[in-house]
């Protein structure tokens, strides 16, 4: 039976990594993998998390399950976290951002929902994460990549004109991936009026919080819109924020008024997670609840977070002033946020770049600003002058 399976193509995104690795050209910079890296190319532990750690390694008495919704101090205090004080919702823990993700489309089908509208480009695993679980993905083209400019009257026009009631739209709370585009506060208040207006759900994918302008600046405009709307979907990551990566740290939250009705989303979403890994994995949680629950330890955090935005945000000054030589659009890369941005370029000079001048990004062309540091940016900007004629 096996035989008759025909193979799954590799993911061009992690294929990368060996091909880097297996370079030798000392200069090689690496702008495709998708994690913090410090000014030394390093995705650091945050010191308050190895301090969380130690104090666990300390006080921890058992490895019991914790049990099927997870660690609810963390879901609590991640709440908060992402949505501020007082906004009511039903939570369970997670196996990071993509496992809240699968868990938003598996209720989104079990409350009747079949489809999802989808801007694109996005993150490459939504499609999959929203049709695994049988949902059928709608996508319309949300950002011009020439122009760098995100297409917002297009996008609301398409959602208004094609969408049903119970549909359900995905968007990024802030920090765009792949595109660092910012969705002004007119755009997201459209969003929400078309949500309304036509019964849409949406579902909020939260995984870059604290890397755009700063950790509540980020998830202003989602809070915005859970005021606004009745329902709405929130899947959030603890991945990038407390650089848990690894340890699968995450949670998923669905909102309604009613506390019966956010007793029954609770109820179906351990049931949900149950059938799939029985309980989510207790490390990361156990240690975002330590920090956000410690005001030392939380201080720590939020300066190491902050420090990293800055190096991002530095970086991508000195990206765009080298880059707009070449298109004045790329000037919008100093205002774009987060980790990524999308740059214009065909794939056969994304292969020449990485073959002749060992610089590493996806096909896609989406670059991860903080793979670049202040002593290799010069080298990049004029080998994506020589090589790339974007524009
Ligand atoms: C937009 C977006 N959402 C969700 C995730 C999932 O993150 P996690 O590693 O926590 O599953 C990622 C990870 O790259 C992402 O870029």
């Amino acid at each position: 039976m096996f035989e008759t399976l025909s193979r799954e193509a590799d993911d061009p995104l992690l294929a990368l990594t060996p091909l880097f690795r297996a370079d030798p050209n000392p200069a090689k910079v690496d702008l495709g993998v998708g994690v913090y890296r410090d000014e030394l190319g390093r995705t650091p532990v945050f010191r308050a998390v190895k301090r969380a750690e130690a104090h666990l390694l300390e006080t921890q008495e058992t490895k019991a399950y914790v049990g099927p919704e997870g660690d609810r101090t963390f879901i609590e205090a991640f709440w908060t976290f992402v949505a501020g004080e007082g906004r009511h919702a039903a939570g369970v823990q997670t196996v990071g951002g993509t496992g809240a993700l699968r868990l938003a489309a598996e209720l989104l089908r079990r409350s009747g929902s079949s489809r999802i509208f989808l801007g694109t480009p996005t993150w490459s695993n939504h499609s999959a994460i929203f049709a695994a679980a049988g949902l059928s993905v709608v996508t319309y083209p949300s950002f011009d990549v020439a122009g760098q400019r995100l297409l917002a009257g297009e996008m609301i026009s398409v959602v208004a004109d094609k969408a049903q009631p119970g549909d359900a739209i995905l968007l990024h709370a802030s920090c765009h991936n792949p595109t660092g585009a910012v969705m002004d506060d007119a755009t997201w208040a459209a969003v929400a009026e078309v949500a309304l207006e036509k019964g849409l759900v949406p579902v909020i994918d939260s995984a870059y919080q604290g890397f755009g302008t700063g950790i509540e600046s980020d998830a202003a405009p989602l809070r915005r819109l859970l005021d606004r709307v009745p329902e709405a979907i929130v899947a959030a990551s603890a991945s990038k924020s407390f650089g848990l990566y690894r340890e699968r740290t995450g949670a998923v939250y669905a909102t309604s008024a009613s506390p019966e009705t956010r007793d029954k989303l609770k109820s179906h979403l351990v049931t949900i997670g149950r059938g799939a890994y029985s309980m989510p994995p207790d490390h990361g949680a156990a240690v975002v609840r330590t920090i956000l629950t410690d005001p030392e330890l939380r201080t720590d955090w939020r300066t190491e977070l902050d420090d990293a935005r800055k190096r991002i945000t530095s970086m991508r000054t000195i990206l765009a002033k080298g880059l707009s030589r070449l298109s004045p659009a790329l000037a919008a890369i100093a205002t774009q946020q987060g980790m990524f941005s999308l740059l214009p370029i065909d794939e056969t000079r994304i292969v020449e770049l990485r073959h002749r001048r060992g610089i590493y990004m996806p096909l896609s062309g989406r670059i991860n600003i903080a793979g670049l540091n202040s002593s290799q940016a010069p080298g990049v900007i004029e080998a994506l002058c020589a090589h790339a004629a974007l524009g």
